[in-house]
């Protein structure tokens, strides 16, 4: 990826600070190893060697029969999600308290995003809190500290709290997808069904009477809301809560990174804050 070292003396260090940037925002935040490798010549030498020329006798023999197909690659990948998420429901169910789901949820290996986060960002806040947050996925952050919400748009989610006057002990934190995905993309479909019943069991765990969807992402997690976040945010719904038919109140609101970059969608969040703030003082909604 990065110029061979013989050439690096070629560039001045602002163009290699601008590579640098371009890798970033291109994704590429990982170094996984020191220098460049070409995989596709490390493959192509693999396969020679793993099959020689053939002699003049192996060239007369008919070929060997086909193998029977394989199951199409598409169906392989649905059955290990959906083992991988019905282990994540097995083990979500046997945690009886946050600390033990923390652990079954570090040591589970169902979501490839493990492999390239650097850790598991669990929560931050209190639990039994009145009010419990949940957002998309951790991004750069978060993966260093390990706590949710605590690069820019944790910032801004500071301020907010402070807007109805809570800091986040006061609070519960926590993300649907509890692992960083790469360059900060969106977790696809499969990553969040796998995590799904992890962040069900830990609301159900931390047991807030009111949920905060952060996000488009969080509210079509949790929700099953199709709409819009746009559209559907500041209008409280009906959080199910384990299997008993319990449920709790949950607003979606406008994420803070989205608040950061859209800043005129201000106005919608802090009506969304005040919203939580009659519900905490017994308002009727
Ligand atoms: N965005 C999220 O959704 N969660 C975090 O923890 C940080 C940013």
């Amino acid at each position: 990826m990065f110029p061979p070292a013989r050439d690096a003396e070629n560039f001045d260090n602002a163009s290699l600070a601008a590579l640098l940037r371009w890798y970033a925002d291109m994704g590429v935040d990982i170094a996984v190893e020191s220098s460049p490798r070409d995989r596709f010549a490390d493959s192509a030498a693999e396969l020679a060697k793993a099959a020689p020329d053939p002699s003049p006798a192996q060239l007369l023999r008919p070929p060997p029969p086909k193998p029977l197909a394989a199951p199409p690659a598409a169906n392989t990948a649905a059955v290990a999600i959906a083992d991988a998420a019905a282990s994540a429901r097995e083990l979500a169910a046997g945690a009886n308290t946050l600390d033990e789901l923390c652990e079954v949820m570090r040591a589970f290996d169902g979501c490839a995003l493990k492999r390239t986060a650097s850790q598991l960002v669990f929560s931050d806040g209190t639990p039994g809190s009145r009010a419990m947050l949940v957002g998309e996925a951790p991004g750069a952050d978060e993966d260093r500290q390990g706590k949710p919400f605590v690069g820019r748009a944790g910032h801004l989610l500071d301020r907010m709290l402070a807007s109805i006057g809570l800091d986040r002990t006061q609070v519960y934190i926590a993300n649907s997808v509890p692992w960083r995905p790469p360059g900060n993309r969106t977790p696809t479909p499969q990553e969040t069904a796998v995590c799904l019943p992890f962040i069900r069991r830990q609301i159900e765990l931390a047991n807030p009477e009111f949920l905060v969807c952060l996000g488009a992402a969080s509210m079509q997690t949790l929700l099953g809301v199709k709409e819009g976040i746009t559209r559907a945010r500041g209008v409280w719904r009906d959080f199910p809560v384990g299997d008993g038919g319990r449920t709790i109140p949950a607003l979606p609101t406008l994420h803070p990174a989205y608040l950061l970059r859209t800043p005129s969608a201000k106005r919608g969040a802090w009506a969304d804050l005040r919203a939580l703030r009659n519900a905490l003082d017994g308002h009727p909604r």
